[in-house]
């Protein structure tokens, strides 16, 4: 691990030369990332109505994550202050204690046609379930393209909700996100399905609710690792506990500490093109599933571990939408190491899981504002000119200035080279 220690103190190129270097990048890649290449105005005025122009966002790098016993370096696209430098301190402890491990049982995305004004619901429930073939095959045929790929429409389940009939078809949507996959195959059974109701179709359309894609982090990382001293390791991991119950009780506390996970989980899908706002949906219908809004996330103490724990769903997409078309993007997959849906929904997760731990690690012990001053502290030592070796010794005296600065900084930092030459 200690290959990528103290890279936020290096150059932009250095950083991108390590990366390049350690994942391997392709030339593309590392020139995309050296130009700092954006979308180009042919793509963008195609990708959203009315273009005016681009819209650009910090492009980071988490160095060093390990997920099921692999090592991947993590892009991050978010424009907040010490979301990477959080990530990067959990990544980097929870490695110590061989980092995340994952589990994803199904990766189905569902769809609904919503039937309403049905004469007899039971009937229409059985003739639905009688057709099923017959409406997956018709499903299919509106998209064959993911049936040849090996996906295809699974099953079609059916369930009455107040004065609606609802039709969910579970598709197997393989390496895409599947609304365009979906959409058509709903919108080719919807008719059919109104006729063998009896009644009238009212919509047909993706559920960005996808509990037949969940994904569950978690890492378990042993208590004499959280500080030097056992005292207060323990209670570090004890507070860590009672916080994460904190949310599970609290709708004005769980949502914060969800927002936490999304620091995280947004960044990189965000990186990786995919659609945050289902995303974003889909997991705090999760997080409420049992009618309360609660965490995603748990942490508790068994056998003197804290072990932690995030299941999200996470419909996570490696083709289709702006994947292909964003430079960007190809760089982000190129540092992952090329995954496949499967193997990336679980990174995302981990990074989730990994970012809450920063979080209350931070919120426990010294309070969020320590961590904040201290950065800012030390992007004013490396904006002001110091050496790696000079960052935190200009960073310390600076939080103990009266003004915290850049022009404190340069004069905190001439002073230590004055000091430094009459060695
Ligand atoms: P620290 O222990 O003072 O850092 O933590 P350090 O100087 O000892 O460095 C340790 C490691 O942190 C470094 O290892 C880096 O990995 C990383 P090294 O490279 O030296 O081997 N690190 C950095 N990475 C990139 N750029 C940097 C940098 N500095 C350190 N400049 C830290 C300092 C800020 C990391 C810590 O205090 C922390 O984790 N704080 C939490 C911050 C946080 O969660 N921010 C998110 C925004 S706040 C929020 O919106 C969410 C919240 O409301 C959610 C909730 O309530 O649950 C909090």
């Amino acid at each position: 691990m200690s290959f990528f220690s103290g890279f936020y103190k290096k150059t932009r190129e250095e950083r991108i030369a390590m990366t390049a270097d350690s994942r391997q990048l392709s030339t593309q890649s590392k020139n995309i990332l050296l130009a700092d290449h954006n979308l180009p105005e042919s793509i963008a005025g195609k990708m959203a109505e009315n273009h005016l122009g681009t819209f650009s966002l910090p492009f980071s790098l988490v160095p060093q994550l390990i997920v099921d016993h692999v090592e991947y370096s993590i892009p991050m696209v978010t424009e907040e202050p010490s979301v990477v430098a959080a990530c990067s301190l959990g990544a980097k402890i929870i490695a110590r204690a061989g980092g995340f491990t994952s589990q994803m049982s199904s990766r189905l995305m569902i769809g609904q046609v919503a039937l309403y004004d049905i004469p007899n619901m039971v009937e229409a429930q059985a003739a639905i379930l009688a057709q099923q073939d017959r409406l997956l095959e018709q499903a299919n045929q509106a998209h064959p393209s993911i049936v040849k790929r090996g996906g295809g429409a699974r099953q079609l389940t059916v369930e009455q909700k107040a004065d609606f009939l609802i039709a969910y078809l579970h598709v197997d949507v393989q390496e895409a996100m599947g609304a365009n996959i979906l959409n058509n195959m709903l919108e080719a059974i919807k008719d059919d399905l109104a006729d063998l109701t009896q009644g009238k179709a009212l919509i047909a359309i993706l559920s960005n609710y996808a509990t037949e894609s969940l994904v569950t982090a978690k890492c378990r990382i042993p208590i004499n690792q959280l500080h030097a001293e056992a005292q207060i390791a323990l209670e570090t991991a004890q507070n860590m506990a009672r916080a994460s119950q904190l949310a599970q009780v609290d709708p004005y506390r769980a949502t914060t500490h969800n927002k936490g996970i999304f620091n995280g989980i947004d960044a990189v899908v965000v990186a990786t093109g995919n659609d945050w706002r289902a995303i974003e949906a889909g997991a705090h219908a999760y997080a409420s599933r049992d009618g309360q809004y609660r965490g995603l996330s748990t942490w508790e103490i068994t056998d003197h571990h804290l072990v932690g724990q995030l299941t999200i769903p996470l419909p996570i997409a490696t083709v289709g939408g702006s994947i292909g078309l964003n430079p960007k993007v190809q760089a982000t997959f190129d540092i992952l190491g090329q995954p496949d849906a499967r193997t990336l929904a679980p990174i995302i997760a981990a990074v989730g899981l990994c970012q809450n731990f920063a979080a209350l690690r931070a919120l426990v012990t010294t309070g969020i504002q320590q961590g904040h001053m201290k950065l800012h502290a030390k992007s004013l030592a490396i904006l002001a000119g110091a050496f790696e070796e000079e960052v935190d010794l200009v960073a310390r005296r600076l939080r103990q200035a009266p003004h915290t600065n850049l022009e404190t900084a340069q004069s905190i930092l001439a002073e230590i080279r004055k000091e430094a030459s009459k060695l």
